[in-house]
């Protein structure tokens, strides 16, 4: 059957209690093609552009100390936050958190260009339209002077609005499970601003920009000595109750928020003395009557009038809501397991905040610029999950997402030294290399590539020249040809779905987010730069290996070489806007 027959037969057959198929008709729905985009407004409607910042209007701010980078807490050497142990353990204060909102979801510049100004953040996101929203629950804690309680994080005061507070015995008996000063930090999206440009496929690029603040939420983390991990077993009802988004009278007239997920960060020191099964879930009983709190604040409006509204991502929203909730528990670590051992060292002297501070997406690439194998090889095994080992003894920041990979990656390889340029494949999980096989062209000839690091199952598919294909499939974007390689990230998918419900789908981009976090920050370290490619066309992708059906689908790209400046942008410092 081909892959219009086939899609065609799923929109037929999708009804509404095939949430599966629902999410399924969104994906297909939303691809961009040659002929056609997914469809959205088809220009931009300035007066109602979204305000990137959302506040909670009658909430009290507690604003953050703006810490310099060499003010305590400082931040660990880059390579450190790549080895189990080698960053020391920082209390959770006031100063702490702030750095781990600094480097997790803070302004990290502003950009000028005439009158126009904008923000960017640690966080990067599709179209700087920032649809994620960030949240911390902390309870009563030695050294810690905030009332326990749920705050929103507020970007540009970089500041903690009180959004509700929380009886101190009760939340600490929510996290009595947990290890000692554990809190919570959760995500939630507010999918209109996507939507005002994006339209039908901005639920897509929502759920890529939370995958990479979780990327930059576990990568703070680990610039303190904290643990992270997803609170995934949560049922999403939970999520929204936590972090008030079911609110419905707070947010009448104003942009709702979709909850996405919440996160255990903890000092890893804590687990390792304690030795206790840590759960993924918060006790829903416990929630549901802290969530009789005092509430605070109304959030603002975002845009005066909204054109059209997209009830496809509703719909998809809706048909992917995680009804369940589950009980998984991580087993505490039982040892460090030293990377450093097997990484090639990266070539940076740089702390890890230089480089989260420094990180931005390359808007044009020279055409030149090639990387070392080496270079190229440490990358591709920082994005290897480990999965032969439990949860948290994975390399960060793969001990914060509780499954195995479901991404693998189809690499347009231009310029890395020692390596024919042309097609290859990383396969994040050895045990899938069978299956991926078989989803694609049997007659591509699967040779380990030359040099590669034993560890590493990196396979050579084909070779040529791919600047111009890679080009042309990213939306005749010349950044992913341009580039030192680009790659999509091709997704588990049909089958991944069907076993797990449509619950998976917004998890398999989180996923492809969290990866391409590592990847911002490792092209950073490496003296390069890089780039997260939402816009492709979808079916050409898999037409390249004559991919079978559903069984895989890009759901990212990504490109990393040799940036060239926009030297028409002035660059202002971060909080300028508060200090004069
Ligand atoms: C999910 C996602 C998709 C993106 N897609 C594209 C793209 O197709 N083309 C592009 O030039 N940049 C793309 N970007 C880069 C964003 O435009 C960039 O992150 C944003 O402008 C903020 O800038 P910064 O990354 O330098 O902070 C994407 C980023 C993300 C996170």
């Amino acid at each position: 059957m081909s892959q219009e027959h086939l899609e065609q037969a799923i929109r037929a057959n999708s009804n509404p209690t095939d949430l599966v198929g629902q999410v399924i008709h969104y994906h297909i729905q939303t691809k961009h093609h040659f002929h056609r985009y997914a469809r959205s407004l088809g220009y931009l409607d300035w007066a109602n552009q979204p305000d990137p910042f959302r506040r909670y209007e009658g909430a009290q701010l507690i604003t953050l100390p703006l810490l310099k980078p060499d003010e305590e807490p400082v931040s660990p050497s880059y390579d450190s936050i790549y080895q189990n142990g080698a960053v020391p353990t920082q209390p959770v204060t006031v100063r702490t958190l702030s750095r781990f909102f600094e480097f997790a979801l803070a302004l990290s510049a502003w950009k000028k260009a005439g009158e126009s100004e904008w923000a960017l953040r640690s966080n990067p996101s599709s179209g700087n339209l920032h649809p994620t929203e960030g949240y911390v629950l902390v309870p009563q804690m030695e050294g810690l002077d905030l009332k326990s309680g749920l705050y929103h994080y507020a970007p540009k005061e970089h500041g903690l609005e009180l959004r509700a507070e929380f009886a101190a015995e009760q939340l600490a008996q929510l996290l009595a499970p947990f290890p000692p000063s554990a809190f919570v930090f959760g995500l939630t999206s507010i999918q209109w601003r996507e939507a005002w440009k994006y339209g039908e496929r901005g639920f897509r690029y929502c759920n890529h920009d939370a995958g990479h603040a979780i990327g930059t939420a576990r990568i703070a983390a680990s610039t303190l000595g904290w643990n992270m991990a997803l609170l995934d077993g949560s049922a999403q009802n939970t999520v929204a109750m936590l972090l008030g988004t079911h609110r419905a009278d707070d947010f009448l007239g104003v942009e709702p928020e979709h909850p996405d997920c919440l996160a255990i960060v903890w000092p890893s020191n804590e687990a390792r003395s304690e030795k206790k099964e840590i759960p993924l879930f918060l006790d829903s009983v416990l929630v549901k009557v802290l969530a009789d709190g005092v509430w605070h604040g109304r959030p603002n409006r975002l845009s005066q009038d909204h054109g059209v509204h997209w009830d496809i991502i509703d719909e998809a929203a809706e048909a992917s809501w995680k009804v369940q909730s589950e009980t998984p528990v991580l087993q505490p670590p039982k040892g460090f397991v030293s990377l450093s051992d097997t990484l090639h060292a990266s070539r940076t002297t740089s702390n890890a905040g230089t480089i989260i501070r420094q990180r931005r997406s390359a808007v044009s690439f020279d055409g030149k610029t090639a990387i070392s194998a080496a270079t190229f090889f440490r990358m591709m095994q920082l994005v290897m999950p480990r999965v032969e080992r439990p949860q948290l003894e994975r390399p960060m920041p793969w001990d914060a997402w509780p499954y195995d990979p479901a991404i693998h990656l189809m690499l347009f390889i231009h310029r890395v030294g020692g390596l024919t340029p042309g097609l290859y494949f990383l396969v994040r999980d050895p045990k899938k290399l069978t299956f991926i096989q078989e989803s694609m062209n049997p007659e591509l000839n699967w040779t380990m590539a030359p040099g590669t690091p034993d560890d590493l199952p990196l396979y050579w598919l084909l070779e040529g020249d791919a600047r111009q294909l890679a080009g042309q499939v990213s939306c005749h974007q010349d950044i992913a040809g341009d580039s030192a390689f680009s790659f999509g990230m091709l997704a588990e998918f049909e089958g991944s779905l069907r076993d797990k419900g449509a619950w998976w789908y917004p998890r398999l981009f989180w996923e492809s987010g969290v990866l391409g976090q590592v990847l911002y920050l490792e092209a950073e370290a490496a003296g390069v730069r890089a780039t997260g490619i939402g816009c492709f066309f979808d079916d050409p992708v898999h037409e390249i290996v004559a991919m079978k059906g559903l069984s895989l689908q890009s759901l990212y790209h990504f490109t990393i070489g040799g940036p060239v400046e926009d030297r028409r942008l002035t660059t202002l410092p971060a909080y300028h806007h508060l200090k004069t």
